[in-house]
């Protein structure tokens, strides 16, 4: 296990951004974790940032501990019940690789989350959803490394706590838990989900499985969603704001036209949309920007800094508070110095 220090970052985040890492290791193996964990536990004044496909982060500073890069393989069929085929895959595995991997063995469950980026372990620290479904409904359980002691732990659906794009791992103890591998429950007679907006009409006249679905996700996807590896971009850049009802019909009754979905504790709206009516869709400052066909999505067109993507957002955050009154919130992790046990990945 080798510790290197000061490494770039910039081919390890999808913004593209040019940061860097204080101290950075790879972990290809459990059996690395031993030394990783001495060496921080010699340097327990460094934070620790556990590093996926790093899909969901931004960078406005260099990190100024230590990366850990989880690259973990592996996958199997563990077994199948009356219902289920229960999964398994190591948190380094590529999401969409996985799932792809899963509806070649025969499985479903997974093809509307299809083309996803970043990797398996990062996956249930978001709970990642797409087209109606999310990581919640089909996750059973996860193992994650306690990080204080070195324990491996099992963490059942429940426990994971998941929420719209939250989970134990993300609000209620980040940077303490290691996610390492996470079993999965695919049905054995799957309910396809067409109903989202756009997805029936993608597969209008189709015989339905998992493998024509996963196609016209990646086909809608990459139609309104900037690929990574040409524009950098973090996906959603703020979560769609759940409001509350009073709030929602005095909104209504001003902007008939917002999108509005019912939710507990009040009706979800679309971020995309609040940004796109303050005029900033498709705007761009420098090489800081939201991307053409989606306003939700801030973009790195080159040469951008985290501090300059952050301060875009900032502007969008303005824009949206004054003319709707809601405060939008950043979805990525935000990467700020000084900043303690994070758990990115
Ligand atoms: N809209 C606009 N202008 C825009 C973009 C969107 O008016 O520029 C409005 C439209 O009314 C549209 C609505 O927003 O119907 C919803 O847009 P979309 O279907 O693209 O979904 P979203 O709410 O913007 C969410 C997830 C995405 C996920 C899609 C599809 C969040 C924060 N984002 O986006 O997830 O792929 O639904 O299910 O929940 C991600 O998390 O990184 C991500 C890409």
């Amino acid at each position: 296990m080798q510790i290197r220090e000061n490494v770039s970052l910039q081919g390890l985040n999808t913004f593209g951004l040019a940061a860097s890492a204080r101290y950075f290791c790879s972990l290809h193996k459990l059996g690395g974790l031993r030394t990783v964990m001495q060496w921080t536990q010699e340097h327990p004044e460094l934070p620790v940032l556990f590093l996926g496909g790093g899909s969901n982060l931004l960078f406005v500073e260099d990190f100024p501990g230590l990366v850990v890069h989880v690259r973990l393989r592996d996958r199997e069929v563990l077994g199948q019940d009356n219902d289920y085929v229960y999964v398994r895959a190591a948190a380094g595995e590529n999401w969409h690789e996985f799932v792809r991997w899963t509806i070649e063995q025969g499985f479903a469950g997974l093809e509307n989350l299809s083309l996803i980026p970043g990797t398996v372990g990062a996956a249930p620290v978001q709970n990642i959803g797409a087209y109606g479904v999310e990581l919640k409904d089909c996750l059973h359980e996860l193992q994650a490394v306690d990080w204080r002691t070195g324990e491996l732990r099992e963490f059942s659906q429940e426990e994971c706590r998941f929420g719209y794009r939250d989970s134990y791992f993300k609000s209620v103890e980040p940077g303490r838990w290691l996610i390492v591998a996470v079993v999965f429950r695919l049905p054995r007679k799957p309910q396809w989900k067409t109903d989202y907006a756009g997805v029936r009409e993608q597969l209008a006249g189709k015989e339905l499985d998992a493998c024509t679905i996963s196609d016209a996700i990646i086909r809608m996807r990459q139609e309104k969603l900037p690929d990574p590896a040409q524009i950098g971009n973090a996906g959603s850049f703020f979560k769609n704001p759940v409001i509350a009802q009073a709030q929602w019909d005095a909104l209504k009754a001003q902007f008939p036209a917002i999108p509005g979905w019912p939710q507990a504790g009040g009706v979800k709206t679309s971020a995309g949309w609040l940004i796109d009516q303050c005029g900033w869709k498709g705007r761009r400052e420098g090489d800081a920007g939201t991307y053409a066909k989606h306003a939700l999505v801030l973009v790195n067109h080159g040469n951008a800094t985290g501090q300059q993507i952050w301060a875009f957002a900032q502007g969008i955050i303005l824009s949206v508070q004054d003319k709707f009154g809601i405060r939008l919130e950043a979805e990525p992790g935000i990467i700020f110095h000084p900043c303690s046990g994070f758990t990115g990945q």
